[in-house]
């Protein structure tokens, strides 16, 4: 037992991404600067408590001793929204000090580093759509076809993944969730590979969304009103609090969003698109 939980899950790339500059030190530093808009940026730490720190001095003391870089991040994921930001920019930090360093190392092995990060470090150096199991770090890409037009719905505080885990644990202990499985539907399955909205709608579910919904309320609205506006399918994303909502075209998506944004739930819409690529080097 390490603490984590044993899962079976789809994870799906979004198209909204932050933006990761490295260039070489003369030492063996590792210095990060962040740069960008988003709310609560001054509050991430740029030392060793960033996964992106944390990413570029694992590969160094791997395979690349004595190197530093400097790192610029230009943030565009909303902060604390449970969206997996912080494991995206540690794994755009791999394949640019993978780069930067001349290593050419390959996926296969930035997979097991991603996996020592985070749970979904993993996942997010391939994108699309990936089935995760294990802790979520063991990744399987999954076949999908066409692209799917998503509205997130930002919460105004925060979820914390651990405590939604515990909540979760309590509420298996005490009869009142489903227990664990290992498996995720095959319907959501053959619905993803065949580009079927409705039916990936249909069958989207999250044993998470139940306790997200105990800690903060208001979520039920989100999902409610999203669900009345012609959603082909409505759910807490992760261990939220985050809401995805998924639509039936891109006409769809943004009608929802003005639906949405009229009944203020949430502090921001954000319309997208899916499945996206992972990191990459443009
Ligand atoms: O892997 P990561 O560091 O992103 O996980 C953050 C926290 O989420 C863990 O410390 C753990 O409390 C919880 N977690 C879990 N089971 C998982 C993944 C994460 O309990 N499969």
């Amino acid at each position: 037992m390490d603490g984590f939980h044993d899962l079976a899950t789809v994870y799906y790339a979004l198209d909204l991404h932050d933006e990761l500059r490295v260039h070489d030190r003369d030492d063996a530093r590792i210095v990060l600067t962040v740069t960008g808009s988003q709310p609560g940026l001054h509050r991430l730490p740029v030392d060793g408590r960033n996964l992106v720190v944390q990413a570029a001095q694992m590969l160094a003391d791997r395979f690349a001793p004595g190197r530093g870089a400097d790192v610029v991040l230009h943030k565009d994921i909303p902060l604390t929204a449970g969206l997996a930001g912080g494991s995206s920019d540690a794994a755009a930090t791999l394949v640019a000090c993978n780069a930067l360093w001349g290593l050419a190392l390959e996926p296969a092995d930035l997979l097991p580093i991603a996996a020592e990060l985070g749970s979904d470090v993993p996942f997010c150096l391939l994108g699309g759509a990936v089935l995760g199991t294990g802790r979520g770090e063991v990744v399987t890409p999954l076949p999908v076809s066409g692209v799917h037009h998503w509205v997130l719905v930002l919460a105004d505080c925060g979820l914390s993944t651990p405590a939604m885990f515990a909540a979760l644990d309590h509420a298996r202990d005490h009869g009142t969730a489903a227990p664990p499985t290992t498996t995720v539907p095959a319907n959501l399955l053959s619905a993803l590979a065949a580009g079927d909205v409705a039916g990936i709608g249909a069958a989207m579910t999250n044993d998470l969304e139940p306790v997200a919904l105990a800690a903060l309320p208001s979520l039920a609205r989100v999902l409610e009103t999203a669900r009345a506006a012609g959603a082909a399918g409505a759910l807490v994303s992760g261990s939220g609090p985050t809401c995805a909502v998924l639509a039936a075209d891109a006409e769809s998506a943004d009608r929802i969003a003005v639906v949405l944004r009229a009944a203020r739930v949430g502090r921001q819409i954000v319309v997208t698109t899916g499945p996206a690529l992972g990191a990459r080097i443009d």
